[in-house]
């Protein structure tokens, strides 16, 4: 049977293992630039040497629009870009893998962090204040944030295009891996679920009309890229009447892996309110919905023991990803593999006296 320790590849990218860290946002970057900081360097230089097979940076915007909040990173600039480079290489010297998470908020854009320069404020940003006005599928407004409107056909492609112009930066800062970000609300999950879905051009309708936008992503990167790795994140189901479904989401998997994605990350919920039964492994049925399609797939949530992530493993689930066990414990893989009694070469020369 797999277990969490044993290598993988991502097309053609080796892969330590099969604990991978989830993207986290870190909203810390101040100077409202999109450039990584001090704290993005120390922070996942912490979590590449803590032994994860693959760390996938925070959802980082393909357009300064793009934004959760203006204390996001971007990678849709050079000095982003030279800003990026560092971490990824430092990721490398520690043998971890590093991919960037490519996001387009949409309505969920303009918002305030909650701290740093933001202070404690919540919620939109007035546009008078510093904000902008936000883009979705359609008008519906979300989560009792501001009114988007909706983009136009030509503003949609323009978005497709610098979700493309993203990749091409990221693998100019040595990324190994994109993770397109479909998932938790962010605009292409607002064009997949029907709840914020209302168009009638090529990128709204049905299933297939819904996914357009994802779809024509992946190919782009695909034909553009080709050696490189991409991993579509999915909000698996809205946990909602008249959302995304489990069997809509392995359906859409099963479309981006013949647009040319390598894997899928099945998350959960993030465009509505609703009642999630949260608890340990709360979201990976949903992984396991989308691998019996036959797709390489991660399971996220609440995965807080070496002991559970073996067996969603060997349940046929290709990885684990770990957020906040990371957060508390950076060396969080090196622990479970101990613990799992394996004899790994993941700890730093300048660590090993720990153990
Ligand atoms: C997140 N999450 C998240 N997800 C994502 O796709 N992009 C992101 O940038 C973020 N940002 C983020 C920040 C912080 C502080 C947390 C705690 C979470 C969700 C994250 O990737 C993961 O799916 C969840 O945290 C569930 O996994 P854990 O934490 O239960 O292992």
């Amino acid at each position: 049977m797999t277990s969490i320790v044993e290598p993988m590849r991502l097309r053609g990218l080796a892969l330590r293992n099969r604990i991978w860290i989830a993207p986290m946002c870190q909203y810390s970057v101040d100077a409202y630039d999109g450039v990584p900081t001090d704290w993005h360097r120390v922070h996942y230089g912490a979590l590449a040497a803590g032994g994860t097979g693959l760390l996938v940076v925070e959802a980082t915007a393909i357009a300064p629009d793009g934004r959760i909040t203006r204390q996001d990173t971007g990678i849709w600039n050079d000095a982003q870009v030279d800003a990026w480079r560092p971490i990824v290489d430092f990721a490398h010297a520690q043998g971890a893998a590093i991919g960037v998470q490519l996001n387009h908020a949409g309505a969920k854009a303009s918002t305030y962090a909650g701290f740093g320069r933001d202070g404690d404020a919540r919620g939109s940003v007035p546009v008078d204040a510093g904000g902008w006005q936000t883009v979705s599928a359609s008008d519906e407004q979300i989560l009792g944030l501001a009114q988007p409107r909706a983009a136009s056909t030509a503003e949609l492609e323009a978005i497709a295009d610098a979700f493309v112009a993203a990749a091409h930066r990221a693998v100019a800062a040595g990324f190994d891996v994109v993770e397109v970000h479909a998932a938790h609300g962010y605009l292409l999950h607002q064009l997949l679920s029907p709840i914020t879905n209302r168009r009638d051009d090529r990128f709204g309708g049905d299933l297939a009309g819904r996914a357009t936008l994802l779809l024509d992503v992946v190919r782009r990167i695909r034909a553009e890229l080709p050696e490189l790795p991409i991993v579509v994140r999915l909000s698996a189901t809205d946990w909602t009447e008249g959302g995304v479904t489990p069997d809509d989401a392995a359906q859409v998997a099963a479309w981006a892996i013949g647009a040319g994605a390598d894997a899928v990350d099945a998350s959960s919920g993030g465009l509505v309110l609703a009642d999630i039964p949260v608890g340990p492994g709360y979201q990976v049925h949903l992984a396991e919905r989308i691998a019996a399609e036959g797709v390489v797939t991660s399971a996220v949530g609440l995965v807080e023991t070496a002991e559970q992530a073996e067996a969603i493993v060997a349940s046929g689930v290709a990885a684990v990803r770990i957020g906040r066990a990371a957060l508390r414990d950076a060396s969080t893989p090196i622990r479970w593999a101990r613990e799992l009694g394996a004899d790994v070469d993941w700890v730093p020369a300048q660590r090993l006296r720990a153990y």
